[in-house]
């Protein structure tokens, strides 16, 4: 334990997962536990910057617990917890937004986008980075994985330290960003790389049919035997000297070789699928109240630290 590197990773529920999101990153994420000291943080304080329906929070908050805990993140291992039962969070955000100029936020990547997409701006929005950087610093945070979207986040982060380091003396570690490089392009029912923008998507968690129902509507062209899209899925969950025998023999039956593909993603998902549905609302409070005891109890002796480097304290 001593040893490891400190990993700290915030998660915003993204809705429904889907077989591109798993192939693409989060696999990955089960066995950085062994690597790193984790500590995930399902941030609601983030989403609250656009999320405005306190049942769609709530619900929202609850599945982002449960869809990690599926796919392997184990609180005997790592500490999870809700962002915003830390109150340390905020408060450090605070202290960061009296060292950084608005100059920097102002050229946010992020904002900008949110703003151009019709997103009310709300100073929550605007400061949003800065939050980010206290869920990262209170934790003496070595290693952020994140998507490249992410990077700036990550450079900001660095930035408020630098710049708090410098007001007041060494506090926090400047942590490096790892970017979780796609480790495979999934394509999505269309053939095109799968997301939830383009409704091309095969749900990670969903029940056989509706997992049956998107491998139906995969698109298929009639020139060739093999048909690709179906072929470029399938090769995700078994290698292709496996696949070279049913491909061959069933060539252009495309209907045999979807029904395969149906089958061999229902084995692949269930065990991850029937973990999730065994988790209830109170499996996850519990989960989330132990995680964030035990994120508070490190956030907390930061936050006395950092009280007295600004002088908040008699
Ligand atoms: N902004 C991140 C995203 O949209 C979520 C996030 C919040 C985060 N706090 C974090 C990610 C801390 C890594 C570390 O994905």
């Amino acid at each position: 334990m001593a040893n490891k590197k400190r990993l700290f990773s915030g998660v915003q529920s993204s809705g429904t997962l889907h077989i591109g999101n798993y192939f693409g990153a989060l696999r990955q994420w089960k066995d950085m536990q062994e690597e790193f000291d984790c500590v995930f943080s399902i941030v609601d304080y983030h989403a609250l910057t656009s999320v405005k329906d306190p049942a769609t929070l709530h619900t929202n908050t609850l599945n982002a617990f449960k869809d990690i805990l599926a796919l392997g993140i184990d609180p005997a291992k790592s500490i999870v917890f809700q962002q915003s039962q830390v109150q340390e969070h905020p408060e450090l955000a605070w202290i960061l937004e009296c060292v950084v100029p608005v100059a920097m936020l102002e050229l946010g990547h992020a904002y900008k986008d949110k703003v151009a997409k019709g997103l009310d701006a709300n100073a929550g929005l605007f400061n949003y980075p800065l939050l980010m950087a206290a869920d990262i610093l209170l934790y003496d945070t070595d290693v952020v994985p994140v998507g490249e979207d992410q990077r700036q986040h990550i450079e900001y982060t660095r930035e408020a330290a630098a710049k708090f380091n410098l007001a007041y003396g060494p506090t926090f570690k400047e942590p490096q960003e790892r970017i979780m490089k796609e480790v495979a392009i999934v394509p999505g029912t269309d053939g095109k790389k799968m997301s939830k923008s383009y409704g091309n998507t095969i749900p990670l968690f969903g029940t056989k049919e509706e997992i049956a129902k998107a491998v139906m509507s995969i698109v298929t062209d009639s020139s060739g035997d093999r048909p690709e899209n179906v072929y470029a899925i399938h090769k995700l969950l078994h290698p292709e000297e496996r696949l070279a025998q049913l491909y061959e023999s069933n060539k252009g039956k495309y209907k045999v070789l979807k029904e395969a593909l149906i089958e061999d993603i229902d084995a692949f998902v269930a065990p991850m699928r029937e973990k999730r549905s065994s988790i209830t609302d109170a499996d996850v409070v519990r989960v989330a109240k132990e995680g964030s005891d035990r994120a508070r109890a490190i956030a907390s002796a930061k936050m006395q630290e950092v009280r007295k480097k600004v002088g908040a304290t008699l």
